[in-house]
């Protein structure tokens, strides 16, 4: 049976993510801020017959990943799904030109960048060790530099998913050798908290597709940029 891991599995796209591996049978690590009030997960893990387990996982405490790395390092994950994202509407940063928090930049990136790294760099082994031995970053056609024409704002969000694409194409490079292929995800327009209630897409769609996708890599695909439909991205 095999195993996931995903970040921010609480609501949104990571639920949708949780909801899915788990009727497809796969045994599911969940990680979330407040496993006590994560009550949809909690009641997916009741119907999962790969069974769920809850793990406390802030993603900007490098100490908490660490510790999930140590409580995991026997485990070979399958799908490690670097879920967890701030920093976008209706939770969008103030970041006007000339009235850039950098604060909340600094959170940002940390949250989007560095936490995706350190969630690589923590669970390698694990992800080496199995079947499939994937990592999807869930990224955002907004991290796409060519792609970002017209009327021009959110240079928090958008730097820091470009620069998770950065980190995914050399993860790839870096990991050439395991055969591990880390993937940078564009879920599309999502109707959850992030993508608000106009948003083009159930979260059901997107998931489904990027599950699509995720199924379908091959060792050369590490590096990668895909839309949730499997369209290749440009940089
Ligand atoms: N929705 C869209 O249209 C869209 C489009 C492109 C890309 N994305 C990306 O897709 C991913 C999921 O977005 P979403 O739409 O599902 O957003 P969402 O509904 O706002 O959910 C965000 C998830 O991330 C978790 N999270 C935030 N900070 C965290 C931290 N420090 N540690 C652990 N978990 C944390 C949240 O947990 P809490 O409940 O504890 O806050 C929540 O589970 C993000 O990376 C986002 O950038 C979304």
């Amino acid at each position: 049976m095999p195993t996931v891991l995903i970040t921010g599995a609480n609501r949104g796209l990571g639920l949708e993510f949780a909801r899915q591996y788990a009727a497809a049978g796969w045994r599911i690590h969940a990680g979330c801020r407040s496993p006590s009030r994560a009550n949809d997960l909690s009641a997916i893990g009741k119907q999962a017959a790969g069974g769920l387990t809850l793990h406390k996982l802030d993603v900007g405490s490098f100490a908490e990943i660490d510790a999930l790395a140590q409580t995991l390092k026997r485990e070979a994950i399958d799908v490690l799904v670097n879920n967890a994202g701030i920093g976008w509407p209706p939770r969008a940063p103030h970041d006007d030109f000339g009235k850039t928090n950098y604060d909340e930049w600094t959170d940002v990136m940390r949250i989007n960048v560095l936490a995706p790294m350190r969630m690589c760099e923590a669970f390698v082994e694990a992800v080496a060790r199995s079947d499939r031995k994937v990592i999807a970053m869930i990224s955002s056609k907004l991290g796409s530099i060519e792609l970002a024409t017209g009327d021009l704002k959110d240079h928090v969000y958008r730097s820091s998913k470009a620069g998770l694409n950065m980190v995914t194409k050399l993860v790839g490079e870096y990991l050439k050798e395991q055969r591990v292929i880390p993937v940078a995800l564009g879920p599309g327009w999502v109707r959850t908290d992030m993508g608000g209630s106009t948003a083009a897409l159930s979260p059901e769609e997107s998931v489904t597709g990027m599950r699509r996708v995720i199924a379908g890599l091959k060792p050369s695909d590490a590096g990668a940029f895909y839309s949730y439909l499997g369209e290749k991205l440009p940089w």
